[in-house]
């Protein structure tokens, strides 16, 4: 099949299975705040060296850049960062009261919203506090999100001090006629500047994050941003494929009208470009949308097997505990996912109570956990292997059909137990895991809505 069909044909919405079961799926009903405290010291009992992945959620941002599905909360006022990482200290003392072993921290990760809103004084309280009580690993990977147009040295300065090696910047588009469609205006000379300062600072890992499916975005413009990127080489690169879901954030995405997007095929095609340049220019693609240097340890993580996924994308550590701190935030301890609560007051208000602020959860069944295990190995590894007996008689049966099907168009090799998906059928990687997917096979229900595929 020519690849324009293939792209017409599997252009649906599909999770981007940062978990399994994916959010909307969850059983809320079964969950309990108790299943969860009981599940981190279960985790601590697996894992007992005591490993614990830290993600904070920073929401602020001074800006509304309308293409962004992040979780955030448009501000001016500064007075909202000390009260706020209060509550992210107070809320993180409560699972340290849980924990039966000094939590060894693997990996700290600031996100947002944008991290660099905050002060570098007040970032500096915030990891401070989160290191109280906690021994860090000495591979331990610190890393944040850097707004570039709020980053500034002493941002650089401050958690470099700390321990961080790792900083992710917003990129985006450099077409101006994209940045002004998303309202986010950014010169490529403002991103070259904040790059060299943090290699200069000493940085070992810059990432730049790019968006392909963007309003107005043309294979030609985006020729000039793939040329931008590469004279900067960053050491690891994000293409994200733009999750277009107004339905979920209200009016922050409609500065834009669907007609003004590129279509599934536009969008592949510049993708696939990218994708060549990238590897030319000596990049190596990990997973489904990003790619790095040979000198960065997302490629060590890769050639050793020990690529994972969470909820922040793709880690070179894969710990059995990731708690999530901060408005919305999802933690995970391998066998109970959580998400706190999407309320900023509600979440400081809970959190300084010394009350836990979640929304909701799912406690994973032993058919989740072997589910899951096969979709994470498809997302990192692009192959995969199963136990029959998980499935019915009635699910093997349309399994391998679906199969067959994907086989057909050369997307996959499988046999009873076992599938790799080959180089056509990447981008095609989401389709194939729902396949394995029970919730979505079984009980479609409209609360359900994801992005399209390609
Ligand atoms: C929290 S933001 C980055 C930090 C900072 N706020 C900034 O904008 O530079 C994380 C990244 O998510 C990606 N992103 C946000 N909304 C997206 C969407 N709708 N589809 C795909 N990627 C998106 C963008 O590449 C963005 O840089
Ligand atoms: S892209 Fe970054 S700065 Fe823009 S609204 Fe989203 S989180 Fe905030």
């Amino acid at each position: 099949m020519a690849p324009t069909q293939l792209i017409e044909k599997y252009n649906v919405a599909a999770p981007r299975y940062t978990s399994y079961p994916t959010v909307p799926f969850w059983n809320t009903a079964s969950f309990s705040e108790k299943a969860w405290r009981e599940s981190i010291v279960q985790a601590q009992i697996e894992d007992p060296t005591g490993g614990v992945s830290l993600y904070v959620h920073l929401p602020y941002c001074e800006s509304m850049c309308t293409f962004c599905a992040c979780h955030k909360r448009i501000t001016h006022n500064h007075a909202v960062e000390e009260p706020y990482i209060e509550a992210v200290l107070s809320e993180w003392r409560i699972y340290k009261q849980q924990f039966k072993k000094t939590p060894r921290i693997v990996e700290l990760h600031l996100g947002g919203g944008t991290p660099t809103f905050f002060s570098p004084q007040n970032l500096q309280k915030l990891v401070e506090g989160l290191l109280v009580g906690t021994t860090t690993d000495p591979n331990a990977e610190f890393s944040f999100e850097g707004h570039p147009g709020s980053t500034t040295k002493a941002h650089l300065q401050t958690l470099h001090a700390l321990g961080f090696r790792r900083v992710s910047f917003g990129v985006q588009d450099y077409d101006p006629i994209v940045q002004l469609a998303i309202k986010r205006i950014q010169m490529p000379d403002q991103i070259a500047k904040v790059t060299a300062q943090a290699r200069e600072v000493g940085y070992t890992s810059v990432s730049h994050d790019l968006v392909v499916g963007l309003p107005f975005q043309t294979l030609k413009g985006f020729t000039k941003t793939i040329q931008q990127t590469l004279q900067m080489r960053p050491d690891r690169l994000s293409l994200y494929s733009y999750a277009h879901v107004p339905w979920l954030k209200g009016n922050g995405q409609r500065g834009f009208d669907e007609n003004n997007l590129p279509t599934a095929v536009q969008k592949q095609e510049i993708y696939a470009l990218a994708r060549q340049q990238f590897e030319a220019a000596g990049y190596v693609e990990i997973g489904m949308d990003h790619f790095a240097l040979t000198n960065d340890r997302l490629f060590e993580a890769l050639e050793n097997k020990q690529l994972h996924r969470n909820f922040m994308g793709y880690t070179t550590t894969p710990a059995r505990l990731l708690v999530g701190l901060g408005v919305s935030a999802i933690s995970d301890s391998w066998r109970v996912f959580t998400q706190n609560t999407k309320d900023v007051e509600e979440y400081i208000y809970l959190a300084k109570q010394g009350i836990l602020p979640l929304l909701k959860g799912h406690v994973l069944s032993d058919t989740d956990l072997k589910i899951r295990q096969l979709i994470l190995n498809l997302m990192c590894l692009f192959e995969t292997n199963w136990d029959n007996s998980i499935f019915s008689e009635s699910q093997r049966a349309t399994l391998y059909v679906q199969l067959e099907r994907f086989a057909a168009d050369g997307l996959l090799a499988f046999d009873d137990t076992s599938l790799r998906i080959s180089s056509q059928g990447r981008p095609f990687v989401r389709n194939i895991s729902m396949i394995f997917d029970e919730y979505l096979n079984e009980k479609p229900t409209p609360a359900a809505r994801f992005s399209n595929a390609i």
